[in-house]
């Protein structure tokens, strides 16, 4: 009897042991092989919208995958003095951005460039102001390894995270292995991947339901998707065509002859060359990616080198100071004569109202995204 009874307590310990919860992805499964629950990218992305993007083929979205590479992103160990994450230059409440003219590094170092936004990065075929990757899996090497950035070394990395017991669970449910750095990039190349924003006044209105947006910010859009039209009577341009290299609902570069980069007239000679320190091709200099414009409110300062830090510097860039001199500057904005747009103080808070539409303020609280550690 004595012994049924213990025999029964076992078998309840044992069951317990084993029965998972399947809302708690770190229950143990009681020695059997994990399979990591695959997540069809129909439900990450807004397809009606934005469509399906191209998704490496060997990488296919799983909770587990994501959620490894959002601890990955906020995790200061990536960093050789465990004091800078992915997340310190890449701030959620900034879709992403950091708020600063140049990011700070290890070691109070700062970066060579303003740090970019990190949304709707599927749709991205290039990456970095340079536009020097292809892959999201490549390019997380990069900030891991730069001095200047996290200034960490593979090995130690993979040893930190070998001693980790939430990377030696999470490697193993995500991809039946050990802590290791090639993982490591499939696991942050899928949460960057999944990171998306389309929830702005803009991309509910884009492009049919004008009537979504009130007068000054119909206004706006009439000169955002215009072409250059002086006016006779007034001499005032009817529009200002940015949706050339900002066009669409991902309101980024949409001519695929331009390949996602141009020379938006910022400079007559170049100290950062862009593109063209890739090429090496003198064409190429000053050319850099352009950005997308969605959650622009939040991702100032602006340009590659942060160099302006309010919206209202960026449109009068484009209205009063374009640099006709500049040795590349794209043929887009020198279709019209050359001649600067001079828009009307009306016309520029027209524009801008239209560039405050796309804020996406339940993006930038959405918890799919937020640092995991902080709860
Ligand atoms: C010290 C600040 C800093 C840290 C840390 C940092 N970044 Fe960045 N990030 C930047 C800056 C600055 C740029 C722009 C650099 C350039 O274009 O040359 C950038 C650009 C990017 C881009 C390119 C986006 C695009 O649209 O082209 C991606 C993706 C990115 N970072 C992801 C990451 C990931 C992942 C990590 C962590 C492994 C990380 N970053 C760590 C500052 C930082
Ligand atoms: C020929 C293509 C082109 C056209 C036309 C164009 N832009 Fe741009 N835009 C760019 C490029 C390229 C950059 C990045 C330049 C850099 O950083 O050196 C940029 C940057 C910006 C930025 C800063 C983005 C950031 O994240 O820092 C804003 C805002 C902007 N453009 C708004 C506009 C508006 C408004 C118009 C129309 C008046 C316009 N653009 C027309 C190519 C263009």
């Amino acid at each position: 009897m004595k012994n049924r009874i213990w025999l029964g307590f076992i078998l309840v310990l044992v069951f317990s042991a084993c029965r998972k919860d399947p809302k708690d992805p770190l229950t143990n499964q009681g020695g059997t092989k994990y399979v990591p629950t695959v997540i069809d990218p129909t439900t990450i992305f807004p397809v009606s919208k934005f469509g399906l993007p191209n998704l490496p083929s060997d990488n296919p979205f799983t909770e587990e995958g994501i959620y490894l590479g959002r601890m990955l992103f906020y995790d200061p160990i990536l960093s050789f003095d465990s004091t800078v994450s992915c997340g310190s230059c890449h701030r959620q409440e900034n879709a992403f951005a950091d708020p600063v003219k140049y990011s700070n590094g290890i070691y109070g170092l700062k970066t060579g460039r303003n740090s970019s936004s990190l949304i709707n990065l599927a749709y991205s075929k290039k990456f970095f102001w340079d536009a020097r990757q292809t892959t999201l899996r490549d390019q997380v090497f990069e900030p891991i390894q730069a001095h200047n950035e996290m200034a960490m070394t593979l090995p130690l990395l993979s040893k930190r995270l070998a001693k980790a017991k939430r990377y030696v669970e999470y490697f193993d449910k995500a991809f039946g292995a050990e802590p290791n750095v090639f993982d490591m990039s499939k696991a942050m190349e899928q949460f960057l991947l999944s990171i998306v924003s389309q929830n702005s006044l803009f991309n509910d209105f884009f492009p049919g339901r004008f009537s979504l947006l009130n007068d000054g910010q119909q206004r706006g859009a009439l000169l955002f998707n215009g072409l250059v039209n002086f006016d006779v009577p007034t001499g005032l341009t009817t529009g200002a065509d940015c949706f050339h290299c900002h066009g669409g609902a991902l309101a980024q570069q949409n001519n695929p002859d331009m390949g996602g980069i141009a020379n938006n007239g910022l400079d007559g000679s170049f100290s950062d060359k862009g593109y063209g320190a890739i090429t090496n091709n003198p064409m190429d200099r000053g050319l850099f990616k352009t950005p997308t414009l969605l959650n622009i409110a939040l991702t100032g300062p602006y340009m590659h080198d942060g160099r302006f830090t309010t919206l209202d510097q960026v449109i009068d860039h484009y209205s009063d100071n374009m640099n006709f001199q500049s040795p590349t500057i794209s043929p887009m904005l020198t279709a019209h004569s050359s001649r600067q747009l001079l828009l009307s103080t009306k016309q520029k808070a027209d524009l801008k109202a239209y560039l405050l539409t796309m804020t996406d303020t339940v993006f930038i609280k959405n918890p799919a995204y937020s640092n995991p550690f902080k709860k």
